[in-house]
């Protein structure tokens, strides 16, 4: 049985395999406007509506703050605004705030012995800036 949401959206039959798809990683590849953005905004829903997910615990990154934004607006309008406690970022957005984060750490926690979190042999670079 597809996939529906609501008297409005009804899923093809492979939109449905990957909205319903087990929390494995998985990988969509269509052409152009086939629905893989419309197949991913209702896979998010699903996490949350149907396996129980919080939305604090999902992590959705794209190329563009347009594509991010439109996202976040598409996602407010369908599940209204428990959206935001989500991540939605880009690319670029989300390295620097890691960024920023371990550098923080670092700076907080010099060279402690036993502390995993930050952690790394000194030879290593983690990010080349
Ligand atoms: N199951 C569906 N039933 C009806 N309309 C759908 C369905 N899936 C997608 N659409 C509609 O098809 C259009 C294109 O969908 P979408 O934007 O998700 O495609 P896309 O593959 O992400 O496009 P692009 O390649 O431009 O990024 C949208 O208007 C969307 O609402
Ligand atoms: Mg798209």
């Amino acid at each position: 049985m597809n996939y529906t949401h609501g008297e409005r959206f009804r899923a093809t039959s492979d939109q449905t395999e990957a909205i319903c798809h087990d929390s494995a990683p998985l990988m969509i590849l269509a052409g152009a406007g086939t629905g893989k953005t419309t197949t991913l905004l209702y896979r998010f829903i699903y996490l949350i509506e149907n396996l129980g997910i919080k939305p604090e615990h999902i992590l959705a990154i794209t190329y563009t703050e347009r594509a991010a934004q439109e996202l976040t607006d598409r996602l407010v309008k369908k599940i209204g605004e428990q959206v935001r406690d989500a991540t939605i970022t880009t690319f670029h957005s989300f390295c620097y705030s890691l960024d920023t984060l371990l550098r923080l750490c670092r700076r907080q926690n010099p060279h402690k012995e036993g502390n995993q979190f930050y952690r790394e042999p000194s030879n290593t670079n983690l990010f080349d800036n």
